[in-house]
């Protein structure tokens, strides 16, 4: 197959691990005889000292020709001061709204050999398996007005979403949970929001269509809490904009292993943008030290949530899996009695898993 993916390095720490992501790609197009191309382009904080914007039109129209978007990371120090329309984040919000990705996929796992890196218990988080399913162009991060007003003296931001936005949403999470363990939780403030009564409203409109699936209600705040005492119980968790940017950060540390959390914002015809769910991290950026697996593992969301590529996505998980358990870690993850390697060392080590039957296969084909 041949697939076509624009690369978006941005910032920090995103151009390293943009580089062992387009690696693995390259190495999976290897073992299985795909063509991947590639291109890149600025964002964020990149793009505003080259482009005074952080969101150039060639990235925006390089991005929707791209069967597949990968992200590396945007913002920094250097940038804070901007006014709003400036700041690295408006090219990430910018590029998600142009491309129409609604749906932010947050996939959270709890490895065996991390627990003991968990904020939490090992026994509370053992097991934690749970996906959430963030409404990603909506509520108040896009809503009109957003102002100041009176001279300074108040200020409107506004919560708003079609139903139809809604329904889009809630059907994918209830997909979403049909290969998975069949479960749903929305999570809103129908005790309080308008929104968030439609919202619920919708959901039970819905769950007709989907008798596989269970679904629970649950407000944000009870959910927020069952996140830390047992988030074991979740499956997929869907939600709108802002709860579902606050909550996937809540849900991120319970693993204790940020550097290991991919990302993928899709829409309904499986075009997407993939990104590690960790930052920029200026702090540790050009040190090779930061850990490419958040990356890596986006890298497999894309494999098959754009391309359809199944087994191509579960070679790459199960790389990143061997790797780990043989006890090769980058500083981020202070394994107990690991080997710390670099973040290079780190995607050639997954690199040789996923090329490592290659011959096998090949000899195999010669004798069939
Ligand atoms: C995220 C980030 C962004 C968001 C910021 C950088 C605008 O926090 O992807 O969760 O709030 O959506
Ligand atoms: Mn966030």
């Amino acid at each position: 197959m041949k697939k076509h993916i624009v690369l978006l390095p941005g910032d920090g720490i995103g151009p390293e691990v943009t580089k062992a992501a387009k690696q693995v790609l390259e190495a999976v197009a290897g073992r299985y005889q795909h063509t991947f191309t590639f291109e890149s382009h600025d964002i964020g904080g990149a793009a505003i000292d080259q482009h005074e914007t952080p969101l150039p039109e060639d990235t925006v129209e390089a991005c929707k020709k791209a069967d597949g978007v990968f992200l590396g990371a945007v913002g920094g120090p250097k940038w804070d001061q901007l006014p709003g329309h400036m700041r690295p984040e408006k090219g990430l919000l910018g590029i998600r709204k142009q491309l129409g990705l609604f749906a932010n996929l947050r996939p959270v796992q709890a490895f065996q050999q991390l627990l003991h890196a968990s904020p939490l218990k090992e026994e509370v988080v053992a097991g934690s398996d749970l996906l959430i399913v963030r409404e990603l162009t909506g509520g108040l991060y896009f809503g009109e007005p957003r102002e100041r007003r009176d001279n300074g003296q108040s200020v409107v931001d506004t919560l708003s979403y079609k139903r139809s936005e809604i329904e889009r949403i809630v059907e994918k999470a209830f997909e979403s949970a049909q290969v998975r363990r069949k479960h749903v939780t929305s999570v809103d403030k129908a005790n309080v929001l308008e929104s968030s009564r439609m919202w619920r409203e919708v959901v039970e409109e819905k769950k007709a269509d989907y008798p596989d699936v269970e679904v629970e209600h649950m407000l944000v705040d009870a959910a927020a809490m069952r996140l830390v005492t047992n988030p074991s119980s979740f499956d997929v968790i869907v939600t709108e904009n802002m709860f579902g940017d606050i909550l996937s950060d809540e849900a991120s540390v319970l693993t204790g292993s940020l550097g290991m959390l991919p990302s993928a914002s899709v829409r309904q015809d499986g075009v997407g943008l993939y990104e590690p769910v960790h930052g920029s991290a200026p702090d540790i950026a050009g040190e090779n030290k930061a850990n490419p697996l958040a990356s890596i593992l986006s890298v497999a969301m894309m494999l098959k949530h754009s391309f359809g590529m199944h087994e191509e996505a579960e070679t790459v998980e199960a790389a990143v899996h061997e790797v780990l358990h043989s006890g090769f870690h980058t500083a981020d993850l202070q394994l107990k009695d690991g080997v710390e390697v670099s973040g290079s060392q780190m995607a050639s080590k997954v690199i040789e898993q996923i090329s490592a039957n290659d011959t096998t296969e090949n000899i195999m084909r010669c004798y069939v």
